[in-house]
């Protein structure tokens, strides 16, 4: 068995999914997008008032957990997975700026990355996976064969997100997306558990003044010379 596991973790905005998905598709490996999990959960926190007045009643979400179901269905029209909510298609959704100002405070709760790292260990156990997160290479899949940290300055990502918000028609400011990544990327790295980092073994990608091409050829690059690795050590 040559195929491998893959782990991206890097701050909020700096193109993971980007890379996840490509490589994905380039290797014919499974992509799990598990910041979609963590967006799907606040998504539900919201729907079900569980949010308000900028307060989140954990309690409340840590009772609800038994009873929200997550689920990826691939989308051939698209080429990869998106994600339901109790069997709800809800992939435009969670990526609305009111669910990116909450999902850190969500992804903060331990009851709530518990239920999501098993998921996720479950999805990636025969390997073939690339996943992208912020703990994947040291929480999820410790044992990674491929590891990679992105990261980029704050307000090269906080444009190109900005961007991709107003492409989908929300009506944002760059202040308030540049102030979210910033927040986002403050809670992610400082909370008690599982915070964001560079696991020891992970090579750092900075793609501030790097191309979408020029950064998939590198990495798949790298890729290879890990599946062929594999192969001989095999
Ligand atoms: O990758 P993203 O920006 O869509 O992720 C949304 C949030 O979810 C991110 O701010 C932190 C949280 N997250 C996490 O805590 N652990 C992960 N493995 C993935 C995401």
């Amino acid at each position: 068995m040559s195929k491998i596991t893959i782990a991206i973790d890097g701050y909020s905005s700096t193109g993971k999914s980007t890379i996840a998905r490509q490589l994905a598709e380039t290797l014919g490996y499974i992509y799990v997008d598990s910041g979609a999990m963590y967006r799907a959960l606040t998504l539900y926190a919201l729907r079900a008032e569980l949010i308000q007045n900028d307060v989140l009643d954990k309690e409340k979400l840590i009772q609800s957990l038994p009873s929200i179901f997550l689920q990826f269905t691939f989308n051939p029209k698209k080429g990869y997975a998106e994600v339901y909510l109790n069997n709800k298609n809800v992939e435009g959704d969670i990526r609305k700026l009111e669910v990116s100002k909450y999902v850190s405070r969500v992804a903060e709760i331990p009851e709530v990355r518990r239920k999501l790292v098993a998921i996720q260990q479950e999805m990636g156990k025969n390997k073939g996976v690339v996943m992208d997160g912020r703990d994947i290479g040291t929480v999820v899949f410790p044992e990674a064969d491929l590891k990679l940290f992105l990261t980029a300055a704050p307000d090269k990502r906080a444009t190109r997100r900005y961007k991709e918000l107003l492409e989908r028609g929300d009506e944002v400011t760059f202040e308030e997306v540049l102030e979210n990544v910033e927040f986002r990327d403050h809670i992610d790295s400082t909370r008690a558990v599982s915070p964001l980092k560079k696991a020891e073994d992970a090579i750092v990608i900075d793609n501030t003044d790097m191309g979408l091409k020029e950064q998939f050829e590198r990495v798949l690059n790298i890729a290879n010379r890990v599946i062929n690795q594999k192969k001989k050590d095999a």
